[in-house]
């Protein structure tokens, strides 16, 4: 196969800069911007990438290697016939925070059912670790679709396409409850949920307990602020009004099954409580919201992940999911 000569990565809206100045960071030199859209950009390869490339932002939801342009399924077939696709998914480009329209997703819809008619490939597969993954960034009606591919590893979104359709249901206390939803989703742990055990630190008003405690796990609140009703009147859900410095041992299980934090706290505060935690409680899982709104923040990011890995209980993962607003979510599951 000819070697790639652009990458592509879509984002969430308003992401785009930050997601240049990350790969700049990451592959200054390799890597030279060629093309932006709202939340879809390329860069130009400079010379040979290495063989194990990998675009490794945390701020790109889907990225990979671009196989050019398209504006018909027929071409996009014929782009993506070049590489052995497992799984092929249409993505639309633009999604705002309400989701994109029911026209657009019609039309993405119709568009992966004929690709993958014309490839043979199967609508309900999701990628195994190193399956190709064809990607078809579907922007406005009569815009060219780019198609790209990658190969699939542990961390990468395995169905982006179901995150991004993801709604707010009317009885979600609060935002955070997308969050939890795609965190899980990205863990793939959603149906491993019923009967844990977790403990959130900074859940009020409760959007990520309602998601968990649907999925029936008892949850451990930690906040000062009030709770929505419907997730204090849940038997399983235990509120502890105390900020997190301020919990004592008796206050929680000796273990949890999962740690969880959206506080809005710096990283490195939330980072030093949940390390406390973990490393009294050993979960088997983090998921944790790490609100980035300074440049100062964005630069203490690397080195602070780093340290995480030295005492999280499984591989992590970072990423800025569809729900996230000017923050990460990271992941790591034994
Ligand atoms: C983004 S909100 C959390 C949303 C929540 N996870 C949900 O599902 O609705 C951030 C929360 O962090 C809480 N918080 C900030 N500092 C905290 C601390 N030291 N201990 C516990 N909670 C804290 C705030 O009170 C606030 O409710």
């Amino acid at each position: 196969m000819i070697p790639p000569t652009f990458v592509f990565a879509t984002c969430r809206p308003g992401a785009e800069a930050a997601l240049k100045r990350e790969v700049a960071t990451r592959h200054g030199g390799l890597l030279t911007p060629a093309f932006m859209r709202p939340q879809l950009i390329t860069w130009k390869v400079q010379g040979e990438l290495p063989g194990h490339f990998r675009l490794g932002a945390w701020l790109a939801q889907v990225s990979g290697f671009s196989l050019g342009m398209a504006k018909t399924p027929q071409e996009v077939a014929e782009r993506a016939a070049v590489v052995n696709a497992a799984v092929l998914n249409v993505i639309p480009r633009e999604v705002s925070e309400e989701g994109a329209d029911p026209e657009t997703w019609a039309r993405v819809d119709a568009t992966g059912v004929e690709v993958r008619g014309l490839l043979d490939l199967s609508p309900k597969r999701l990628p195994n670790p190193g399956d190709t993954v064809v990607s078809v960034i579907m922007g406005a009606e009569g815009e060219p679709m780019l198609v790209g591919y990658h190969r699939h590893q542990p961390g990468d979104l395995a169905d982006p396409v179901a995150l991004l359709r993801l709604s707010l249901p009317p009885e979600a206390p609060s935002r955070a409850w997308m969050k939890m939803e795609q965190a899980l989703d990205w863990l793939g742990i959603q149906k491993d949920i019923q009967g844990r055990t977790v403990l959130e630190l900074g859940s009020a008003p409760g959007g990520a307990s309602h998601s968990l405690l649907s999925r029936g796990a008892t949850v451990f609140g930690v906040d000062t602020g009030a709770m929505d009703a419907r997730v204090l009147a849940h038997p399983a859900f235990h509120h502890l009004k105390v900020a997190a410095g301020d919990l004592r041992p008796g206050m929680v299980p000796d273990q949890v099954d999962l740690l969880v934090s959206d506080m809005n706290l710096e990283p490195r505060v939330v980072c030093q409580y949940v390390e406390k935690f973990a490393s009294r409680l050993r979960p088997l899982g983090l998921i944790l919201t790490l609100k980035i709104n300074s440049a100062k923040v964005e630069a203490e990011l690397p080195d602070l992940i780093h340290r995480i890995r030295d005492w999280a209980p499984g591989p992590v993962y970072v990423r800025q999911l569809p729900a996230n607003r000017q923050e990460v979510t990271l992941v790591s599951w034994q």
